[in-house]
């Protein structure tokens, strides 16, 4: 088959797979009442059960397996934040307006999708105008050239203001993690002020996209699962034999670069030895990761990490390897893993103040010199009034930093914005031996971040699925029992009393044992088994006169992918069906 027949072959998968979303109540678009409003979706039950189960599964492996800390930190921050996280001056996508329908698109995908380039969010925008410029791109909307137009940074976070009046701008965080990073001096004390640790969050970012595109995939409003994992950079290491043997398909930046360069398919710990991958730490989270990936119900056969070119990390990373699902013959982003450094750590500290560090006690005390202050108050004071003490701390951290700003006769410092020059005379710098039983480090972060919605959209699209049964096509998805939003469909025969009393009784108690459960009593057998099917219920329970009238209370089990029945023990019902769904057995071991 070849690449345009695949994509087209998938492109119509997800038509059908939106379509079939907006059915079954997975997901579609948000306030239909008033028009929708691009970028905004809404899951609906089946969707937020789906969404909720891979959430649950995220948990269990990042934060609770992993021995880690969970936190839910406001969605709307004050802007020094940002201004310290670097979002406010960085945090842009290339923007070119229609001159003619005023149309906005993201020059950069603009240039993608028509042009041989694939990574123009890499390029500086001079470059993406020239390359509009030669390949005479089009608006994609009304067809007007767009040779002549200027390409804008459009920073992406949604502003809003903390009260009444416009005092106090605020953001609405475009990443859960700097909900995490701003928290740090207190999240320390609860790790007791031990390295390494970790804190996750799952909650939603905003984004304001210049063009949304495919339904869940890119959207103004989505949920994140991120995972800050705070290390010594000079002491911790991963667990790397855990996932030594864990086998990965990789795309190095060298291979994208190549000619007839592809991915390769080794294992982490051949990719680390080989200096592929060249964090460890980074390493060992694309090791937990692809397991778990598998178990939720990514093909891996379409999945794979890609490493950052270096013009596409983001601005905080130093290193960057993407979990990537394969989709309309496309490769989107499923999540990140950066190695972050102590960029957000020290920028916080500088714009706060406080303390981003970690003590880290000395096996034995050792004997340092220290630069230190000791500042003439009597001149600091009538000088500086209420901003004294904070000139105090920027010379106590200048003098921790750069001992050679007090070789002058003055020290230049900055606040508010406003440089002051202090005579260095006044300023008590001093180099002295100290001894010391430890130093304050501050720690390197490892960074998963994944993306829950594209997610749960490319679970649904690897699972979607048609088949003949009968001499009916049937579609279907076949979700893992884990993370189905229904694992079982309780079925009375036909209309009748006596089938429906036995029926309901079933419902409960596979709902006691803590399955989620549908009941339906309308239409057809096989149409109701059609509409599990379509939602991707694994199993269904039928009860009929045989179940009521024999001895042996028994029911029919079918099983969705291959439409097998059998016949089991209405006693043995809760304890089969939670094995089936937790993986402990198959239907076909029954
Ligand atoms: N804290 C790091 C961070 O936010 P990112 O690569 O910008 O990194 C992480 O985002 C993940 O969030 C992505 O891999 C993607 O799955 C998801 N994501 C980002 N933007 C999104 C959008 N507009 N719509 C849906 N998901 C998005």
């Amino acid at each position: 088959m070849s690449n345009s027949e695949r994509t087209t072959e998938a492109k119509a998968t997800s038509e059908k797979l939106v379509e079939l979303a907006k059915r079954r109540g997975y997901f579609f678009q948000s306030s239909g009442a008033y028009g929708g409003v691009g970028g905004f979706y809404t899951f609906g039950p089946q969707g937020a059960a789906l969404k909720s189960n891979v959430e649950d599964t995220w948990r269990d492996r990042f934060a609770l397996a992993e021995g880690n800390m969970e936190i839910d930190a406001p969605t709307i921050m004050p802007e020094p934040v940002f201004e310290a996280s670097g979002h406010l001056d960085g945090f842009d996508d290339m923007l070119i307006e229609c001159p003619e329908c005023g149309t906005s698109s993201r020059a950069d995908h603009l240039v993608e999708d028509n042009t041989e380039y694939e990574d123009a969010e890499s390029l500086p925008i001079p470059e993406v105008e020239s390359v509009i410029a030669e390949y005479e791109l089009v608006c994609p909307e009304c067809g007007a050239g767009l040779a002549d137009v200027a390409v804008e940074n459009f920073n992406l976070m949604f502003d809003t203001n903390i009260g009444p009046g416009d005092a106090q701008p605020g953001y609405l965080r475009p990443e859960t993690a700097q909900g995490i990073f701003v928290e740090f001096p207190r999240l320390k004390e609860y790790a007791r002020n031990q390295l390494p640790f970790g804190v996750t969050q799952i909650g939603r970012a905003y984004r304001n996209e210049i063009s949304p595109r495919r339904s869940i995939i890119r959207t103004r409003e989505f949920t994140q699962a991120e995972l800050e994992h705070f290390i010594d950079p000079d002491e911790d290491e991963p667990d790397l034999e855990s996932v030594e043997d864990v086998t990965v398909t990789l795309y190095p930046a060298y291979e994208q670069q190549a000619e007839d360069g592809t991915p390769i398919k080794t294992t982490i710990g051949e990719a680390v030895a080989d200096g592929i991958i060249a964090n460890e730490w980074v390493a060992y989270f694309l090791g937990i990761s692809k397991p778990w990936y598998d178990a939720i119900g990514v093909d891996m056969d379409r999945f794979r990490f890609r490493q950052h070119l270096a013009g596409e990390r983001a601005h905080y990373a130093a290193d960057c390897w993407d979990a990537e699902g394969e989709i309309d013959g496309n490769w989107i982003e499923l999540a990140g893993f950066a190695y972050r450094g102590d960029y957000d750590l020290s920028k916080h500290a500088d714009h706060s103040g406080d303390r981003f560090t970690v003590f880290k006690q000395y096996d034995e005390p050792k004997t340092v010199e220290r630069a230190t202050v000791d500042p003439d108050m009597s001149y600091l004071g009538p000088e500086f009034g209420g901003d004294a003490q904070r000139v105090v701390s920027e010379l106590e951290r200048l003098a921790e930093r750069d001992r050679s700003l007090f070789t002058g006769e003055t020290i230049e410092l900055a606040i508010d914005d406003e440089t002051h020059e202090i005579p260095v005379d006044k300023t008590g710098f001093a180099v002295e031996e100290q001894t010391e039983a430890g130093e304050h480090v501050t720690p390197h972060v490892v960074e998963p971040s994944f993306g829950v919605d594209r997610l749960v959209y490319t679970v649904l699209h690897h699972a979607y699925s048609e088949d003949e049964v009968d001499g009916e096509e049937r579609t279907y998805l076949q979700l893992d029992p884990e993370v189905a939003p229904t694992v079982v469909g309780v079925f009375p025969l036909q209309t009748d009393d006596a089938l429906e009393a036995e029926a309901t009784a079933i419902a409960s108690e596979l709902r006691a044992a803590g399955l989620s459960v549908t009941y339906d009593d309308s239409g057809n057998i096989g149409r109701r088994y059609r509409r599990q099917d379509e939602v991707g219920t694994p199993f269904c329970v039928t009860v009929d006169y045989e179940t009521i009238e024999a001895d042996e209370r028994t029911v029919t089990v079918r099983e969705r992918d291959s439409t097998e029945q059998k016949r089991l023990p209405i006693d043995e019902l809760p304890e089969t069906l939670s094995a089936l769904r937790a993986g402990a057995v198959t239907f076909a071991e029954l």
